[in-house]
């Protein structure tokens, strides 16, 4: 076989999947294993997506569909938009994609010349820092106040240079659960117009919200950075549809008919049954939504008041997504077992072996020092996976 590519070979696996696979790995072995390592609803999805692929397959819509989508779901994305962040985008600003994944790699694609630089604030997560190096670019990463894990203005005015091409916006964010500020997000904006920059804005957790904290898009904040704005989203986490792959891109036409073409040469669009299940989603599923949300509500009330009393770790309640990114440096230098936790990495793997419970580590989201326990899982996991950890943190010496 010939060798496989330096690009391919610089490629980091997955830390959620790696941690996922390893929790199954031990479940085969007979260990009752609890994982809060993945970034997935547990919600099967709504009917209205059930119901409108049934009708898809009744109907043989078994074809290739245009590659930037079905008209009508790109119709039904522009009246979202209107509707959710009274935004116009036109069905040619609009792309349906396998995911919002395939989108973000389809917009480095189509914005990174080798050594160009991406503006990212940590913690972030991972697959953006793949991305970028794939296309031979680099990520910026800008630390962010460990108190707060807000980002300052001030060290992303400075981290840009003439190679800068992009700022990457993730919020609600995996996986701090954090929601910007509006001030900030409109300082982001006018970083994006005065260095002619794009501003990458993953919005996919949009709908999940805490504490009545509100969600806006930024170019309804701050309507000049309409040209500089690059929404992706996707029905994955919104709609309970992660298996469907389906994410859609809004933003400027001239980069949303570039990553069209770019998705021509290698999808050549996303599953036509999916399409009509997303639009079938979209349309008629909106009370799902908001029970869902409700139930993310429950469930973050319930994993923070578990946790609120707990010895050696420190947390800010998130104010949205379904993610608790919590600080275990208090933890740093402890013992358990024969076990001695000298950094997150640690902390994941004696949690794993002493307290059969399994989390993603910081340093995957390139935040050492912080642990990731997601909350998409049933009140009783929680409560049970709870119970693990605080008697965990409680049994550490030293
Ligand atoms: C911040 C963020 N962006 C994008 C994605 C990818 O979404 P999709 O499943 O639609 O590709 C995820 C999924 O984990 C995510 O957490």
């Amino acid at each position: 076989m010939s060798e496989i590519s330096e690009r391919l070979m610089r490629l980091q696996p997955s830390a959620t999947r790696a941690m996922s696979e390893r929790a199954g790995h031990l479940r085969s072995k007979g260990r009752d294993i609890i994982s809060l390592s993945t970034g997935e609803p547990d919600f099967i999805s709504p009917d209205a997506a059930m119901d409108a692929a049934r009708t898809a397959l009744d109907e043989g819509r078994t074809f290739y569909t245009p590659t930037a989508g079905i008209p009508e779901l790109r119709q039904a994305i522009s009246d979202y938009y209107a509707d959710q962040f009274d935004l116009q985008y036109e069905s040619a600003e609009i792309m349906v994609g396998a995911g919002a994944k395939p989108l973000l790699f389809e917009a480095f694609a189509a914005l990174l010349n080798p050594g160009d630089e991406v503006v990212l604030t940590a913690p972030a997560w991972v697959s953006y820092v793949e991305q970028i190096r794939f296309f031979d670019g680099t990520p910026v990463i800008v630390e962010t106040d460990p108190q707060t894990l807000d980002f300052d203005l001030g060290q992303i005015r400075a981290a840009i240079t003439e190679k800068t091409r992009a700022i990457v916006l993730n919020s609600p964010n995996n996986p701090s659960g954090r929601v910007y500020a509006d001030e900030d997000i409109a300082a982001l904006c006018q970083l994006a117009i005065e260095h002619d920059l794009t501003l990458i804005n993953d919005e996919v957790y949009e709908r999940i919200l805490f504490d009545g904290v509100r969600y806006r898009n930024p170019v309804t904040i701050c309507p000049e950075a309409r040209d500089y704005v690059l929404n992706i989203n996707a029905v994955s986490k919104t709609y309970a549809m992660t298996g469907w792959r389906i994410g859609f891109a809004a933003g400027p036409q001239q980069l949303i008919k570039r990553m069209t073409m770019l998705q021509g040469h290698v999808t050549s669009g996303a599953s036509s049954v999916a399409q009509w299940a997303a639009l079938g989603a979209m349309r008629d599923g909106q009370a799902a939504v908001e029970k869902m949300a409700a139930e993310y509500q429950a469930r973050k009330d319930l994993i923070t008041s578990l946790m609120a009393p707990m010895p050696h770790i420190r947390y800010i309640p998130p104010q949205g997504a379904f993610y608790i990114f919590a600080d275990i440096r208090g933890t740093i230098g402890k013992r358990i077992g024969d076990m001695t936790i000298t950094d997150d990495m640690s902390f994941c793997d004696a949690l794993l072996e002493h307290a059969d419970l399994a989390l993603v580590p910081g340093t995957a989201f390139l935040q050492p020092g912080f642990v990731r326990l997601s909350f998409a899982t049933s009140r009783d996991i929680i409560r049970t996976a709870m119970a693990r950890l605080d008697d965990f943190l409680s049994k550490l010496q030293g």
